[in-house]
């Protein structure tokens, strides 16, 4: 079995604790996530999937339980200790993409470097690697906001790779596109798994995703009530993928 690189224990989300409006959106989630997975996370709107994926990707603090980040308790940290563990270890694919529209391609990969301390040229150098490699070669210099949906997510996962991260973390990554354009995204990530061995947790309400998956969680009401473990994993080649 490969190493464990991130683990939750216990945790539980309570939103406004107390209040009226008190809503426990987790209630008491165990999960390894191993280098190399490719985890999907389906369940129904409102089931707490969002809510598990922040705190999986310390973007939310669980009200309770632990996370544990390539063998790092994280419960201590201060926000910038955090933030670091966000930015070196992990990687990002929101439904919405958010990238910032008036940037090109090329400066919206080059910007996630650049936080991470790199220089203007190294950073050019390997956003422009990273956009060829998802296959936008031909897209550097377009602003973001001008580009199709699907090729907007291919910014966002060049990105979410720009700093080495140990596990891409994905919400709704293809909520907003079409049939056709939301493969292509699931394929793209499907080879960087197989074929670079990027490990990934995928939340969705599409059953489409469980066919990339080696492993299938099931949320309902803020528990996992199925979890599903795969052995077949296809193997995908890039070329058939982008044109
Ligand atoms: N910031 C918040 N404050 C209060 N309640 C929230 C907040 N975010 C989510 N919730 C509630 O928590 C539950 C789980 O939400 P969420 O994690 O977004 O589910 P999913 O992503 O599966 O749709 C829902 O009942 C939702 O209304
Ligand atoms: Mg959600």
């Amino acid at each position: 079995m490969s190493k464990v690189i991130l683990e939750v224990k216990g945790v539980e989300k309570i939103y406004n604790p107390g209040q009226p409006n008190e809503v426990r959106a987790v209630k008491g989630i165990d999960l390894k996530v191993h280098k190399g997975d490719f985890i999907a996370i389906v369940g129904p709107s409102g089931s707490g999937k969002t809510t598990f994926l922040d705190i999986l990707g310390c973007l939310l603090r669980p009200s309770k339980g632990k996370v544990i980040i390539d063998g790092k308790e994280t419960e201590r940290l201060s926000e910038d200790g955090l933030a670091r563990v966000r930015r070196e270890k992990l990687g990002f694919v929101f439904q919405q993409y958010n990238l910032i529209p008036t940037f090109t391609a090329l400066e919206n990969v080059s910007l996630a470097l650049r936080v991470a301390g790199k220089s203007k040229k190294s950073a050019e150098k390997r956003a422009r690697e990273l956009l060829e490699f998802v296959g936008l070669g031909k897209r550097l210099n377009h602003p973001a906001g001008l580009l199709s949906g699907g090729e907007q997510q291919r910014v966002a996962i060049a990105r979410a790779l720009a700093n080495e991260p140990e596990i891409i973390l994905a919400d709704e990554p293809t909520g907003n596109l079409d049939s056709k354009s939301g493969k292509q995204v699931l394929e793209l990530m499907k080879w960087l798994n197989l074929e670079k061995g990027y490990t990934f947790v995928v939340v969705t309400h599409d059953p489409e995703i469980t066919r990339y998956s080696n492993r299938v969680i099931y949320l309902k009401d803020g528990k996992i009530i199925k979890e599903i473990i795969k052995k077949d994993r296809r193997i995908i080649r890039l070329d058939r993928l982008i044109k």
